[in-house]
């Protein structure tokens, strides 16, 4: 599995995005254990804060299959001058199926901007391994 294939899957995530309400279309797609992708795009709600994020669209699908581990993700975002980085509820959220050496592609709506680490985004995190 090549950065480009999953970059290509975030992008083609994003295509089906619904956000009426930011107009802000998210994809993301990443790389299971299996070496299976999960693809999920951002999901509003006109009760605003029931909206969902790509990431966390893409982790339900991974969970859903059976995946335990993260090996990789890419985001793709709009075209704006700023990066699409993970909100902080989804570092979070990464950061319970991930290490701090996994890669984050944030990509724009057609191409790799930043080749970032969990973390790089996410230091001295609290994960599963915390609990014990
Ligand atoms: N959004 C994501 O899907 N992922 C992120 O990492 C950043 C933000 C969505 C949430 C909301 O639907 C829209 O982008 C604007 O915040």
């Amino acid at each position: 599995m090549t950065n480009d294939n999953l970059i290509t899957a975030a992008i083609d995530a994003r295509k089906k995005a619904y956000a009426p309400y930011s107009g802000f279309k998210v994809g993301a797609a990443l790389l299971d254990e299996d070496g299976r992708i999960h693809t999920g795009q951002n999901v509003e709600n006109a009760a605003y804060p029931n909206g969902i994020c790509a990431e966390t669209a893409a982790i339900a699908m991974m969970v859903q299959q059976g995946g335990t581990q993260i090996i990789k993700i890419a985001v793709s975002g709009g075209d704006g001058s700023k990066l699409c980085t993970p909100c902080g509820g989804c570092r979070q959220r990464i950061r319970e199926f991930a290490t701090d050496q996994t890669p984050v592609l944030v990509c724009d709506a057609s191409s790799l901007k930043s080749n970032l680490t969990l973390g790089d985004l996410l230091p001295h995190s609290f994960g599963p391994e915390n609990l014990g």
